[in-house]
């Protein structure tokens, strides 16, 4: 293996400068100056003592080449070593730093010492765009005046081990840029100087924050905000709380599971409110928390994983004396909006957390980290890491004028992340009166397993409107005579399926001169029930039109733009599961269904041109899940409908029965 040390001495150079300058800096004016040697030995950087704010570099030391050797230069995979630092030199302590680092090279971060990547992936993790790292297990900078300059305090080094692809050298593959992400602070352009990068970030007067004269940071808001607040501590263990807001308007969880990497061997003796998948304690017994506790019956130790999966107990616990008795718990896992139940948009749960040497230090506690968050076809979290904030108040519990407050807390954020392409778990089809066909769901638009019998990049065939209520594998009969019908080619390879779990058909039913209708029907293919459904359209140009539901129980949402959000009527609250149709050897299965009509007017939207698309949704979610929307519309000759209301009506009594007749 042919080694290249890139400039390698310079760098290291460079990082011993930083580390020795800062000493200097702050000795200074002292009257001894036990630095005076170091001081003849080089001169200092003058930008870093020029910074009196946050100072950060990114210092790239060496890299190799790695297998495959290949001839294709931008194809050649490198193992790059670099360091970050972050060194507060201003007046104000900095707490929770968050570094931004602009990769560019396609890198694969393997290692990140004194750092963590902020949206909680394991590493490996893919950054070629780029990475943003808080520090794990120093967060928090001090000020150089109150440590009397003590470097170990006032700085952190990330040791960033990785790879990365291309770029031939004596070319450096240097970030595109770093600046420090905390409020309040504005970074300029970072400056490059061969193989190393820095920039000084100071406070921007403009940032209103508000006067904290607390110790810690102010809580943040998010789509779904965690606080792990410790109630109890004691020499060797604690009792945690864990509380979970769900506060999007469109966010929901489904039987969730939480999981989160205990860093300092601590281990979950018991809990209340929630559960462990897996009750083990096999690895304390094996592990140093068997070394410690010699004389400890580990039989009642719930669970010993280092990255537990953690999940709600069913309703009937509720009243458990031993492992329910706690408000907000017990759902199943589930947490909707606070819109539809501002009960059901909170979880909480306590455990007993033992500690093993050598943290057991009463005061010492170390919130698990890499925390994560999913449930059954609901969106993405990812989650920041646990950041220290003020301890939580409780009201008391005497009914006096009093609280308590938690020993300490922390704050995780999660936020919701948009799927990618083919990756949804719901999808939208599209048909409408002026159009025979039905445009299915996108291909692959959950995503595709086994591809080697159909085409994942080929359009969907129409389909004739009966094959939306049939199981996609039953649909291909029918989708092939009705394209030799509309004497449409068939490609040899068919297209795949949308594997979707749910999916919607959006069916415009009228037009007329002072309105316009479309029929939404929800089929649910898993097996599955959805209780407590949810579902909301975006309506770009119709919005302001929107008159009536009549099956569903519909709102506007006032937090999200031009939304519509819509659940079932009380006691059809229900979303049923596929079950077999009535001769299981023969029927294909049958979905589930729920279904209505919904009017708009067109007064307060002139112009308005459904054959055009204005009358099909922008973006549907089903359960806070974004779904895959079809690429084109329906097209036909724009000749209007002209029927009135009655008809509507009509339409709305066969939906209530049908639907009715599908619950019994
Ligand atoms: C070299 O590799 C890159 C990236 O994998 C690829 O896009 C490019 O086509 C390759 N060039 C040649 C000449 O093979
Ligand atoms: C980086 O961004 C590009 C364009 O936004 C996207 O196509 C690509 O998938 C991203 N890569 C990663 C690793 O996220
Ligand atoms: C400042 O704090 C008050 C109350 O603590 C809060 O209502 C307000 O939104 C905060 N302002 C900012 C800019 O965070
Ligand atoms: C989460 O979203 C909120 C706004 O909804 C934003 O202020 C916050 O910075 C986000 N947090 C992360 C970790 O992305
Ligand atoms: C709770 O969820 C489980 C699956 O996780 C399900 O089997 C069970 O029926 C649910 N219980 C209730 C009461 O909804
Ligand atoms: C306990 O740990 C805290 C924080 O780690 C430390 O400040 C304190 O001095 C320790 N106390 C003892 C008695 O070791
Ligand atoms: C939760 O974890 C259990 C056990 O690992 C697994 O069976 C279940 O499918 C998971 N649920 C979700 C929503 O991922
Ligand atoms: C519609 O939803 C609201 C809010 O969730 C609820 O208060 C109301 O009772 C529901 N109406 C019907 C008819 O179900
Ligand atoms: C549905 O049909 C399959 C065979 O096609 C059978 O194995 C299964 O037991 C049936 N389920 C129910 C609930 O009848
Ligand atoms: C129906 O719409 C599709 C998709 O836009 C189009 O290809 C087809 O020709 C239309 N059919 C008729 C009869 O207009």
């Amino acid at each position: 293996m042919r080694a290249v040390k890139l400039m390698g001495w310079q760098a290291l150079f460079i990082v011993v400068l930083l580390s020795v300058t800062y000493h200097f800096t702050f000795t200074q004016g002292q009257d001894y100056d036990f630095e005076a040697d170091k001081k003849k030995a080089a001169a200092p950087p003058p930008e870093e003592n020029n910074c009196n704010g946050i100072f950060l570099s990114y210092v790239f030391i060496s890299r190799e080449k790695e297998f495959p050797h290949l001839k294709n230069a931008t194809a050649q995979a490198w193992a790059f070593k670099s360091v970050a630092t972050i060194l507060n030199a201003g007046e104000k302590d900095l707490k929770a730093w968050k570094m931004y680092i602009g990769f560019q090279h396609k890198e694969i971060l393997v290692s990140a010492g004194g750092a963590v990547v902020m949206d909680g992936d394991d590493l490996p993790a893919f950054v070629g765009n780029g990475t943003y790292l808080s520090g794990y297990p120093q967060a928090d900078l001090k000020t150089s005046i109150e440590t009397a300059g003590d470097l170990t305090q006032i700085q952190a080094e990330i040791q960033l081990e990785g790879t990365q692809f291309g770029l031939k050298p004596p070319a450096v593959p240097m970030p595109k840029t770093i600046k420090l992400v905390n409020d309040g602070f504005k970074c300029p352009a970072a400056t490059r100087k061969g193989s190393s990068m820095y920039v000084c970030c100071v406070t921007d007067p403009k940032f209103k924050a508000n006067i904290t004269k607390t110790k810690y940071m102010p809580r943040q808001n998010g789509d779904l905000t965690i606080i792990y607040d410790v109630l109890q501590a004691f020499e060797g263990n604690y009792l945690a709380q864990v509380t979970m807001d769900n506060n999007h308007a469109l966010g929901r969880l489904d039987h969730w599971n939480l999981t989160w990497e205990w860093m300092n061997g601590e281990f979950i003796y018991s809990m209340r409110g929630a559960y462990t998948h897996k009750r083990d304690y096999s690895e304390c017994i094996y592990g140093p928390a068997g070394k410690y506790y010699k004389d400890m019956d580990f039989t009642p130790v719930m669970n010993c994983e280092k990255k537990p999966v953690i999940a709600d107990l069913p309703p009937d616990r509720k009243d458990d004396e031993k492992i329910g008795k706690l408000p907000y718990c017990c759902k199943n896992g589930t947490l909707v909006p606070t819109t539809m139940d501002p009960s059901k948009a909170r979880a909480i749960f306590q455990l007993q957390v033992f500690k093993t040497p050598p943290n057991m230090n009463r005061t010492a506690f170390f919130p698990p980290q890499k925390w994560k968050i999913n449930g059954v076809l609901n969106p993405d979290y990812k989650c920041a890491p646990p950041i220290r904030v003020m301890p939580t108040q409780f009201p008391d519990t005497s009914g006096l004028d009093a609280f308590s407050t938690a020993v300490a807390s922390w704050q995780v954020v999660c936020n919701i992340t948009r799927p990618k392409e083919k990756a949804s778990r719901c999808c939208v089809s599209f048909s409408a009166f002026y159009n025979d066909s039905v445009i299915p769901c996108n291909t692959c638009a959950c995503g595709c397993k086994d591809t080697d019998t159909c085409n994942q990049n080929a359009s969907p065939l129409l389909l004739p409107p009966e094959a939306l209520l049939v199981p996609f594998i039953n649909r291909e009969e029918k989708a092939k005579a009705w394209a030799k019908m509309k004497h449409r080619s068939v490609p040899k390879v068919l297209p795949c399926g949308d594997n979707c779990g749910v999916s919607m058909n959006w069916h415009i039913n009228s037009d007329y001169r002072k309105g316009w209708t479309a029929r939404v029907t929800l089929f649910n293919w898993e097996d599955i029930n959805f209780e407590d459904w949810f579902a909301a359209i975006e309506m770009k140009v119709a919005y302001p039109g929107y008159e009536n539901i009549y099956s569903f129980n519909a709102t506007k949402l006032p937090q999200v733009k031009n939304t519509i959000f819509f659940q079932g009527l009380e006691g059809l609250a229900y979303l049923m599961g596929e079950v077999n149709g009535t001769n299981p050897l023969t029927d294909p299965r049958v979905p589930g269904k729920q279904q209505s009509v919904i009017s708009f007017r067109k007064k307060h939207t002139p112009g308005i041109n459904i054959v055009k698309g204005d009358g099909f949704p922008s973006k549907v979610y089903f359960n806070g899940e974004e779904c895959s929307l079809p690429k084109v519309f329906p097209t036909g000759a724009a000749h209007r409908s002209h029927v009135n209301l009655l008809p509507i009506l009509f339409l709305t009594i066969i939906t209530f029965v049908l639907m009715m007749d599908h619950l019994r």
